[in-house]
């Protein structure tokens, strides 16, 4: 009753922000990301009978908070295999935690795959997104590799509320830097985040309203391989979901200098013909997507920027995996 599963972490390019349902986990809209490559969790589940509750050891800490989100995630997979028994989690992460790398979208994703082959499920890739998504929303997108779509779904129980694979990582290999500003803990997880600004920033509502449109086109690019249209679409929707975060009261300005910097650089670049555009999340990192003739030249520009701590580098990686 144990196994270990490899999820990689995902960036969005059309960002999620916002829930319609808190206790479903549902998303206000629906999103498009890239799998990462080098970015992994790695998950060991194990089923004890000794255990009287769930014990989630991330990185060797002991998580408190963090484990009602994953008893709520191990609450569904035990129920569908009519069991009782508490887990073992030990998680640990390649990269960064918390700190605007979404290390809960690859950490509840390997979660769900390894609990259910700990308890044999045998579970298919849209059950698992649509039990990911109960951890964490971004996590529903990193069962898949490539590109990937999270549907924001009409159902008030989240049954069509699940990502799917759009293209295949082979068939547009673009590759990630993720140039790193600051370490540590962001202050305002995105969850509390997104709650706060749906419920006081004056954007929200023109940010859900406008977003359809941004998903559609998107998706064009990505079918068509439209790298320049990929990167407007892509810089406009992070700068909607940071316009509305940083209009919320009180206000998320996940932001440092370095990270202004690093934008500035980015489209400084792509003003000068080279393919490269950024994009962000709630935390200070600043993520460049680019064709592969452009890494050596976006790493370079990027580690040179003062302040940048670190450049990391990746490609499009597969869907989650059991080890
Ligand atoms: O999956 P969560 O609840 O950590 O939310 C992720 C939100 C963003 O990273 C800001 C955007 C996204 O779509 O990943």
């Amino acid at each position: 009753m144990q196994a270990t599963a490899r999820a990689r972490s995902n960036i969005a390019l059309v960002k999620y922000w916002g829930k319609r349902d808190a206790a479903l986990n549902l998303p206000a809209v629906g999103s498009i990301s890239i799998t990462l490559d080098q970015l992994w969790s790695d998950t060991h589940v194990q089923f004890d009978e000794a255990l009287t509750k769930d014990d989630l050891l991330l990185d060797g800490h002991r998580q408190e908070q963090q484990s009602m989100r994953v008893t709520a995630c191990l609450d569904i997979l035990r129920e569908l295999a009519g069991t009782k028994l508490r887990a073992r989690i030990e998680s640990a992460n390649n990269f960064p935690t918390a700190a605007g790398l979404a290390s809960s979208a690859s950490g509840f994703a390997a979660l769900v795959a390894a609990a259910d082959a700990a308890l044999d499920l045998q579970l298919g890739p849209r059950e698992l997104s649509i039990i990911a998504r109960r951890g964490s929303g971004s996590a529903a997108r990193s069962i898949f590799g490539g590109f990937v779509e999270m549907h924001v779904g009409v159902e008030r129980d989240g049954t069509d509320s699940y990502a799917e694979p759009l293209l295949d990582r082979q068939d547009w290999p673009l590759h990630v830097l993720v140039a790193i500003t600051a370490r540590g803990r962001k202050e305002i997880s995105s969850g509390s985040g997104m709650t706060q600004s749906a419920s006081t920033s004056p954007y929200f509502e023109a940010w859900v309203k406008t977003h359809p449109a941004d998903l559609d086109a998107a998706r064009q690019a990505i079918f068509a391989r439209d790298f320049d249209h990929l990167a407007d679409v892509s810089e406009q929707s992070c700068f909607k979901m940071h316009a509305a975060a940083i209009a919320t009261d009180p206000p998320l300005l996940y932001w440092n200098g370095v990270t202004v910097d690093c934008i500035h650089a980015v489209r400084a670049l792509r003003r000068r013909g080279v393919p490269v555009f950024f994009t962000n999340d709630a935390g200070p990192q600043i993520k460049a997507i680019c064709e592969a003739s452009a890494v050596n030249e976006v790493q370079a520009v990027l580690a040179d920027i003062p302040g940048v701590l670190e450049v990391l580098q990746t490609g499009l990686g597969p869907g989650v995996e059991i080890r």
